[in-house]
């Protein structure tokens, strides 16, 4: 261990203020300014939940007004219907018509140091008209599929926006998944058209994205063209009649392309996420209720003013960068940071260097990114100006204290205030979370439910625990909720509400303590999250047993001190076939191909047998007591089948199935 990574607890005012077990209240002129100081709105919301978030729609520019709020026919809503939007509208000519043209939308660094952009609302429109014109030559009409995979460049945005106002919806694929992994989503998602890059830049790396493209398209019928943005002068194929350069269609086209009026209730996006199958879900969102959802909570949560410069790390293929940055942010007006790379290029202190240099006044990251920067030492954010912050927020999975701590002590100089935001792909926007100007912080509970939300903590059997652990359920219906999962309507209800009648099942665990604060304790499912990122065990449980030498295999989440979880796969091999590094190799790289690098297993260990209960599930607690050396010490082998058997016998007496 290098001094820099000596852990926090040697650093005395952080284990101070730790053991202090202190209340954080807002700093008083953060208060005095902030957006909301006034604690009634949470009454106002409870007592008229659909005239409040009427209230919070109308800030957006209809086309035509709804003529209902809600339709509730559980577990079906209907969000302000009859009502008539477009959300690229809202995000840009809105703006414009208001005069703020000329405010910076987007300041962007390439991962490559040097490289940077900036472009106003002006240019934005402009962009986004353009290549609307452009999609629509393409064939593309209302209702059509569009998949985007790209880089974090702000053609990106450009392109979910113009997707937005033409009323096709795009489903955005991460740039990190593989060649498989987009194929499915676009066939599942029947896409018309892909738009991607030459490539992007990783932690130096450039990933060619159109060479994947290129792999998956040939296998997909339903793809009619490919649309390449040009970011990094990387050499590609070009089909003819299929293909076509991004900056050729732009040059010649025409600069206006009018909003398509859509329905509240049609779709804006599908964004697909892991479940507990094999296969992913396509979350559907609509367009009404989702622009309110993400706009209310990104003014109330990050108490966003005109002159902010707000940085979201999160990546576009994720919900975090289609809610708080293409969208939320957006429909506000506000200016903010865009980065493509990785947090360690070309040095450790590159987010301190881009918010000293753009001067940011509001970060929204991830815990695992925060326990990276802890680990990589303070000397990083030190060495920075930083005084520029006044709102910290972090996402995607639990915070613990100790980051919480470090984070609000060495980035916020305890004059920040940190917003624990919970939420999912499903949810589409921000629902638990503090409002940083009123709400008094604990260190890793997310606090209370927003204005207009509802959460309880739940028994298996639906009986709310005023104090006390449990499942985390949401009992009201929400604008930004999900809609269903594209193609598979059963799913929909199997998923999320057959726990408990009307109540929405998230699939977090959670307690409450005796001042009412929510305390998420991560997934209750077979949903792992590795480095915030959602992965289904079922997922890298079949790309594993594609391989021809794989008979069978179960996957666990393990605890990981960054990652906040890591893969652990058990496998075992078909007859013949030798197990040891080499096989280990092999099949971290199959994974890798069939999914990505986040579905990587950390560990395989090879096995005679699977602990199975009588009926023959999965004893994956056992298995992730094996994974994490607690059963049976530091365990890389597992051949012994009678191993797992005495041990499937001790916990099957002690009732730990
Ligand atoms: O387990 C919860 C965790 O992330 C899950 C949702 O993952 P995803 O759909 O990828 O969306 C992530 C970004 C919104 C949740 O079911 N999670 C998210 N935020 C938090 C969290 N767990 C604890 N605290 C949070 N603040």
């Amino acid at each position: 261990m290098t001094p820099e990574e000596i852990p926090l607890k040697s650093d005395a005012t952080v284990s101070a203020l730790l053991e202090e077990n202190r209340i954080f209240h807002p700093p008083y002129d953060f208060k005095a300014k902030a957006f909301i100081k006034d604690a009634s709105i949470y009454e106002r919301a409870r007592q008229d939940p659909q005239g409040f978030w009427a209230e919070w729609a109308g800030k957006l520019e209809w086309f035509k007004k709804w003529d209902k709020v809600l339709e509730w026919d559980v577990p079906y809503s209907k969000w302000f219907i009859g009502g008539k939007l477009n959300a690229s509208y809202n995000c840009l000519d809105r703006h414009i018509k208001a005069g703020l043209g000329g405010k910076k939308a987007i300041i962007w660094e390439g991962e490559p140091e040097g490289e940077q952009k900036v472009l106003t609302y002006n240019e934005m429109y402009l962009a986004v008209n353009k290549l609307a014109n452009v999609i629509k030559s393409l064939g593309v009409v209302k209702g059509d599929r569009v998949a985007i995979y790209m880089p974090m460049i702000p053609e990106a945005v450009v392109a979910m926006q113009a997707c937005a106002r033409v009323g096709a919806i795009h489903t955005v694929v991460f740039g990190g998944f593989s060649a498989e992994a987009l194929k499915d989503r676009i066939l599942d998602a029947q896409a018309k058209l892909l738009i991607t890059a030459d490539g992007g830049y990783r932690r130096g790396k450039l990933i060619p994205l159109k060479d994947i493209s290129d792999e998956v398209v040939s296998q997909c019928p339903c793809v009619v063209h490919v649309l390449v943005v040009n970011r990094a002068g990387h050499p590609v194929n070009m089909q003819s009649g299929r293909d076509y350069w991004y900056h050729d269609l732009m040059e010649k086209a025409k600069v206006y392309c009018p909003p398509e009026p859509m329905d509240a209730e049609d779709i804006l996006y599908i964004l697909y996420t892991s479940g507990t199958t094999g296969k992913p879900k396509g979350i559907i969102h609509t367009t009404g209720g989702y622009m309110t959802g993400v706009a209310a909570t990104t003014q109330w949560v990050f108490d966003l003013r005109a002159d902010d410069i707000f940085w979201c790390t999160a990546d576009i293929g994720w919900v975090t960068g289609h809610s708080y940055i293409v969208y939320g942010p957006m429909a506000n007006g506000a200016t903010q940071i865009m980065y493509e790379g990785s947090p360690d290029y070309p040095q450790r202190d590159r987010f301190w260097r881009i918010i000293e240099r753009h001067r940011a006044t509001i970060l929204y990251t991830a815990p695992t990114a925060i326990r990276s920067f802890m680990k990589w030492g303070t000397q990083w954010p030190e060495q920075c100006d930083l005084s520029s912050l006044r709102l910290l927020g972090s996402v995607g999975e639990p915070i613990n204290p100790e980051a919480w701590i470090w984070y609000y002590h060495y980035i916020g100089k305890e004059k920040c205030p940190i917003v624990d935001t919970w939420w999912q792909t499903e949810t589409g926007c921000i629902l638990i979370s503090p409002l940083p100007g009123l709400t008094p912080l604990k260190p890793g509970s997310a606090t209370r439910a927003l204005p207009g939300i509802e959460a309880a903590v739940l028994s298996e059997d639906g009986k709310n625990i005023e104090r006390g652990g449990g499942y985390l359920a949401i009992t009201t219906p929400w604008p930004a909720m999900l809609r269903g999962i594209y193609g598979d309507a059963d799913r929909y209800k199997e998923t999320y509400w057959t726990k408990w009648k009307g109540t929405y099942f998230p699939g977090d665990g959670a307690k409450k303590d005796a001042d009412g604060y929510l305390w998420l304790l991560g997934r209750v499912d077979d949903v792992i999250k590795v480095s915030g990122h959602r992965i289904g065990t079922m997922e890298v449980e079949s790309a594993l047993v594609d391989h021809p030498q794989v008979a069978e295999a179960a996957v666990v989440g393990i605890s990981d001190e960054i990652k906040g979880q890591e893969i652990a796969a058990f496998v075992i091999l078909k007859e013949g076939n030798p197990p040891g590094p080499e096989a280990e190799d092999m099949l971290k790289k199959h994974v890798v191909h069939k999914i990505g690098a986040i579905g990587r297993p950390k560990t395989i260990i090879f096995t005679a047998e699977l602990p199975k209960t009588r009926s023959g599930k999965i004893m994956r607690r056992l298995l992730r007591d094996i994974a994490e050396g607690r059963a049976l010490g530091d365990v890389t082998t597992l051949a012994d089948a009678h191993v797992v058997e005495t041990l499937k016998q001790k916990y099957e007496s002690e009732g730990q199935t």
